[in-house]
């Protein structure tokens, strides 16, 4: 089989190692994919976001089976255009990807249905959301409605600093037309939890739940980021809490996507916050989580690829879909700088004897040489039979690699690690 997969990051890469263990695959093509998947895949240099080129790429070449794991795309309709041209993928088409790419839908839709989420106010206009932040309560978050690479979320601690998101958002349009609806919600806490699932838009499977460290700094300090490590399984998510999940969250959202002629297939995550009221969704992503994808897919025993396909064919529910009894690590090496102003081109070392446990995300190929090419660099990831070997194997393995001008928190894994203490 030849296989597509689209996007370039340290998920893509992670989900290309996973496919190539089912033997029926020849061929992967990574479209973009980076410098440091080339042992891995066939790098075809097409952006994500050219949809018609892919589709082309996609004919010529006689793909049976493409991945699209980056939101834009999915958003933009790339499952659609393949399945135009016969082509199964794993995603959902655009109709359902709006999950993610319109936070409008997804706050209406789990209003309509049900689902417990953060108390909310959608605005089209800014007068209107000043002053509503007149006597709105203090903490808030204001969200852009549209994708906004991930920094559309603001948590206001102020008054002013929400006005200044409004305005930021709907007048200068910092995120362009993503801002021109604003979301104001409820300011929740509690721990959060990254549950990703597979769906056959009637079947829904979790797959093993994760715990996402955003902040910059150690001790979660610093600016967010697109994750800075992850660890699996989250130490907070209890059997009880799962069943709960399932019941108030995953089964009703499934059932609501196809209920409004959305049926969504592929993977569906959910960003959970455990509050004092219990379980509610955060947000909803139409594709797998990064750098989730890098702790949860090692940790999956069955074939990745068989399980896409059931998600494409409505089979899931005949499907196994197990995961090891094991915990996973994955630590984020970044340029020192990101998420702001970071150099970049220098020489990557990683040793071979590793090179299965890393996912590169910002790297080049140059005359044969790797070089760091981006904030985030690449993601080392360590199994172990307990979190905490799990933790001390993939800082390991951080130490065996090797490139100027890196950085990497030196905590990950810590606050779970209390969290079980706690327990
Ligand atoms: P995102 O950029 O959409 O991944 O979300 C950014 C982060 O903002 C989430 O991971 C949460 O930590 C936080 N967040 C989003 N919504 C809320 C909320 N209603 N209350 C508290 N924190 C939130
Ligand atoms: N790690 C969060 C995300 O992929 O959106």
């Amino acid at each position: 089989m030849k296989i597509m997969v689209v996007g370039g990051g340290g998920r893509e890469h992670a989900i290309i190692k996973k496919i190539k263990e089912n033997p029926a695959v020849e061929q992967i093509f990574a479209v973009p994919g980076n410098g440091g998947m080339a042992n891995d895949a066939t790098l075809v240099p097409i952006g994500a976001k050219d949809i018609d080129a892919i589709v082309e790429f996609a004919v010529n070449t006689g793909i049976d089976y493409a991945v699209v794991a980056p939101d834009d795309p999915l958003v933009l309709g790339a499952v659609d255009a393949l399945q135009e041209k016969g082509i199964p993928c794993f995603g959902p088409e655009a109709k359902a990807a709006i999950i993610e790419g319109s936070k409008v839908f997804s706050k209406n839709l789990m209003k309509k249905y049900g689902i417990p989420t953060a108390a909310y106010e959608v605005f089209n206009d800014m007068q209107a959301a000043l002053t509503y932040l007149e006597t709105a309560p203090i903490p808030t978050v204001i969200k852009a409605d549209g994708l906004a690479l991930g920094k559309g979320v603001i948590i206001a601690m102020t008054r002013d600093e929400a006005k200044d998101a409004v305005r930021s958002m709907m007048q200068d349009k910092v995120f362009g037309k993503s801002g021109d609806n604003v979301v104001i919600e409820e300011f929740l806490t509690g721990p959060e939890v990254s549950v990703l699932s597979f769906t056959d838009g009637e079947t829904v499977v979790p797959m093993i739940s994760s715990m996402d460290h955003k902040r910059a700094g150690d001790n979660d300090t610093g600016l967010n980021t697109g994750g800075m490590g992850t660890v699996a399984p989250n130490p907070y998510y209890t059997d009880a809490i799962a069943e709960r999940c399932m019941k108030e969250i995953f089964l009703p959202t499934i059932r609501a996507m196809k209920a409004e002629g959305r049926t969504f297939k592929g993977c569906l995550y959910f960003g959970l916050m455990l509050t004092e009221n219990g379980p509610k969704v955060i947000e909803y992503n139409c594709r797998f989580g990064d750098p989730e994808t890098q702790v949860v897919l090692p940790l999956l025993e069955s074939d990745l690829l068989t399980v896409m396909q059931a998600t494409t064919n409505g089979t899931l529910a005949d499907t196994e879909v197990k995961f090891k009894n094991e915990h996973a690590c994955c630590v984020i090496m970044a340029s020192a700088g990101y998420p702001t102003a970071y150099e970049k081109g220098y020489a990557i070392t990683i040793p071979a004897a590793i090179a299965d446990q890393v996912y590169v995300a910002g790297a080049k190929l140059s005359d044969g040489k790797l070089l760091s090419d981006g904030g985030r660099v690449l993601g080392a990831t360590a199994i172990g039979d307990s979190l905490e070997q799990a933790i001390a194997a993939s800082y390991d393995l951080v130490k065996q690699i090797h490139f100027d001008n890196q950085y990497y928190r030196t905590d990950i894994g810590a606050r779970a690690m209390q969290a079980k203490r706690e327990a």
